[in-house]
């Protein structure tokens, strides 16, 4: 049986997510999104609870809250990612994740680097800020949310500078990874080449 591990990691609002959900589909893969498990533990630490200890006791009714996506939970998110012990205490469940039979796609910050070295398919998915913010604000605006541009700017910025900088599984391009720049592409095109690697592995 084909076992087949995709790795895509990328800064925020880059098409990461879109692109990892399609290549599931396309290739019959299941998918994991990796920020969501930094963003269930940044939420319960914004109700007062310790990151370390939601960490190590996460469930699946934690990963199905529509909270999770608000711009708070993602900051909180970057900084609860910094820590040490959170990463290890989510670490096992990733790894086993990958590892299940039939193959799987992450997404996240460090698949390609700590998680899944191994992964057969690495994709490092990136954008200029700029194209990322605009993005972001379209999304939120269409969604009904308020937002500003130069506050997502703002905020993608600041998430980058902590995701980059800190000093366990930063975010970086793995050495073996392909790199997609969406900044001037379509998200059909920007997925039509991450598929052209992944079927060019196969
Ligand atoms: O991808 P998403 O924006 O949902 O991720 C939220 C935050 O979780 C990121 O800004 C990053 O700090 C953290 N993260 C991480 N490693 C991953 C996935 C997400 O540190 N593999």
């Amino acid at each position: 049986m084909v076992v087949l591990t995709v790795a895509i990691d990328g800064p925020a609002a880059a098409g990461k997510g879109t692109i990892a959900k399609a290549l599931a589909r396309e290739l019959g893969l299941r998918h994991l999104d990796t920020g969501s498990l930094y963003r269930a533990v940044a939420l319960r630490v914004l109700g007062g609870e310790d990151a370390v200890a939601v960490a190590r006791g996460l469930g699946p009714d934690d990963l199905a809250d529509p909270r999770l996506r608000q711009p708070e939970v993602a900051q909180e998110a970057s900084r609860v990612a910094a820590i040490p012990e959170v990463r290890a205490a989510l670490l096992d469940f990733q790894k086993a994740f990958a590892r299940a039979e039939g193959g799987a796609v992450l997404d996240g910050r460090d698949i390609g680097t700590v998680v899944c070295p191994e992964a057969e398919v690495k994709l490092f998915v990136t954008a200029s800020a700029e194209a990322r913010a605009a993005r972001r604000h379209a999304e939120q605006v269409a969604a009904g949310q308020e937002s500003s541009l130069e506050r997502t700017l703002a905020e993608i910025r600041a998430r980058d500078a902590r995701d980059e900088g800190r000093d366990h599984a930063p975010l970086r391009a793995a050495g073996d990874a392909v790199v997609i720049d969406t900044s001037g592409l379509g998200i059909d095109e920007a997925v039509a080449r991450a598929l052209g690697v992944a079927r060019a592995r196969l």
